[in-house]
């Protein structure tokens, strides 16, 4: 069954509208732990919007699950993982315009940068997902950089809005997860999850962990972060695993 990762982001950019102390992103992560997430997300950006660099080394004593560091491939951010040692990372692709990461990374197209990356953090005792778009070409390129997993975006299926659109994303989500996971490369997902679409997504039997931020954090508004979390948690172990990979 798949379990869930709380991307914390959206606290930090509260806290950052104003420059302030509060709310704090690690607070919000320990309260989303003993809520029932099995571990933690922070994107520290190169523009450093939101997640700063003492969050991501407080979080690295503090948390109890797993932490895991959304990051560039770029000199500096592998120099700061390495240095603060999350359990693993997620190398996304960065656009300083983008409000949030638009896609995944094209693994195919920089091979050497991502295997490079992949060895270096790997060497530092570092697990290593690189977030991909749904497609074959991708997960064998990931399988071939050595990354021990991949996260599959979710964006395009939850942006659809016909049926016949929505099922087809669906269908691209599980034929590449059962691909990664015929590679023997792990298997998580994210990106515009939801309360409302985060079920077929869940209930792909190979699915190892849901990464999924602005949802929780937009019901946290109205509940609190620990009800959002655990109803988020509820949501994905009703959904159980029906979308088996043969
Ligand atoms: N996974 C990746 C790689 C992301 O970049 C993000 C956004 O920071 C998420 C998951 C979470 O997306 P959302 O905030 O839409 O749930």
């Amino acid at each position: 069954m798949a379990s869930l990762g709380v991307n914390v982001d959206h606290i930090a950019n509260i806290r950052q509208a104003r420059l302030a102390r509060e709310p704090d992103p690690v607070t919000a992560a320990l309260v989303a732990e003993l809520a029932g997430a099995t571990g933690i997300t922070v994107h520290l950006r190169s523009d450093r919007r939101h997640i700063q660099d003492d969050d991501v080394r407080l979080l690295r004593k503090l948390v109890k699950t797993k932490l895991n560091l959304e990051m560039a491939i770029s000199e500096q951010m592998l120099q700061i993982a390495c240095e603060i040692k999350p359990d693993y990372v997620t190398l996304v692709p960065e656009r300083p315009a983008e409000l949030t990461t638009e896609g995944g990374l094209d693994v195919a197209a920089a091979r050497r940068r991502v295997k490079n990356a992949v060895k270096r953090l790997n060497l530092a005792g570092i697990q290593v997902s690189l977030f991909i778009n749904p497609e074959e070409r991708q997960v064998r390129a990931a399988r071939d950089c050595g990354a021990q997993f991949v996260e599959i975006h979710t964006g395009i299926y939850a942006a659809a809005k016909r049926e016949q659109e929505v099922e087809r994303e669906l269908e691209r989500i599980i034929q590449a997860a059962c691909l990664a996971q015929e590679l023997e490369v792990g298997v998580n997902a994210g990106h515009d999850l939801n309360y409302r679409n985060v079920g077929p997504i869940a209930a792909i039997g190979c699915m190892n962990e849901l990464n999924i931020g602005h949802s929780i954090v937009a019901r946290a508004a109205f509940v609190g972060i620990e009800q959002a979390v655990r109803e988020m948690v509820r949501l994905i172990r009703e959904a159980g695993s029906s979308n088996r990979c043969d």
